[in-house]
């Protein structure tokens, strides 16, 4: 065992577990944004949120969902608390910086920035997770509570910023993860540069759209 743990606390070991849990992440947010493009299925009897409360409490009854949330919440735990270390050894190893532009030598905005968008989606989690899964349930009616968080210019401009910063995290975290799991080739890797920016503006777009809707056009609060 002790090969294992020196492995996965060596310089590539860590990566790979930044590379692999992001990965996970990467998942999960797609079956997020599945969920939530619940709010947007058409009315029954009258009720808006018919189909989004119908899919969130299905979910809410399932016996695994505990565990299924447990296994999250140690994803995002390992990829932010691995991903903090990797910084801490790099700060500590060049701690007077460069004295270039963040992107120079390469570097993109988005690549030089990830640690502080990750910083920024971390602060995100920990209002979002509050607001949407600690607060009272209303009964089920998880729709109009979703609507209620939304609405409203701070809110909206709240998501909007970290949406963007989701986009360039991503825009970044996809192709260096790929990267790291070996795939670095003159064919593959503008492929998966491009792959990896659609993705990102994908999710950030449609969770934008979202924020968009919910903040000015969804009139949640009286
Ligand atoms: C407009 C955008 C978003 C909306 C409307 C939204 C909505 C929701 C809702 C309604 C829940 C509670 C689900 C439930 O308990 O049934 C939730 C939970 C959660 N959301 Fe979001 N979300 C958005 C974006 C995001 C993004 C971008 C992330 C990640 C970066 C995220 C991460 C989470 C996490 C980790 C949970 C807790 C999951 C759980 O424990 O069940 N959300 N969100």
């Amino acid at each position: 065992m002790n090969w294992l743990c020196e492995f996965m606390t060596s310089s590539i070991g860590k990566k790979l577990e930044v590379a692999l849990f992001g990965f996970f992440l990467c998942m999960f947010l797609v079956v997020h944004l599945g969920g939530n493009l619940f709010l947007w299925a058409p009315a029954v009897g009258g009720d808006p949120g018919h189909w989004f409360n119908l899919y969130a409490n299905t979910l809410e009854s399932q016996f695994f969902i505990t565990f299924a949330e447990l296994g999250l919440a140690a994803v995002f735990l390992v990829h932010i608390a691995v991903t903090l270390w990797v910084q801490w050894e790099n700060w500590k190893a060049r701690p007077i910086g460069y004295t270039t532009t963040a992107w120079a030598g390469g570097r993109t905005i988005s690549s030089a920035s990830t640690i502080y968008t990750g910083v920024i989606l971390l602060i995100f989690l920990i209002v979002h997770v509050r607001a949407m899964r600690f607060e009272e349930r209303f009964g089920g009616q998880l729709y109009s509570h979703v609507l209620h968080e939304l609405t409203g210019t701070p809110a909206a401009v709240f998501y909007l910023v970290c949406m963007a910063a989701l986009g360039l995290h991503l825009s970044h975290g996809v192709q260096a993860a790929a990267r790291t799991f070996g795939i670095d080739h003159p064919k593959f890797t503008p492929i998966i540069e491009k792959l990896g920016l659609a993705f990102a503006i994908v999710m950030a777009g449609s969770f934008g759209a979202i924020a968009v809707w919910g903040g000015w056009f969804a009139g949640g609060k009286p």
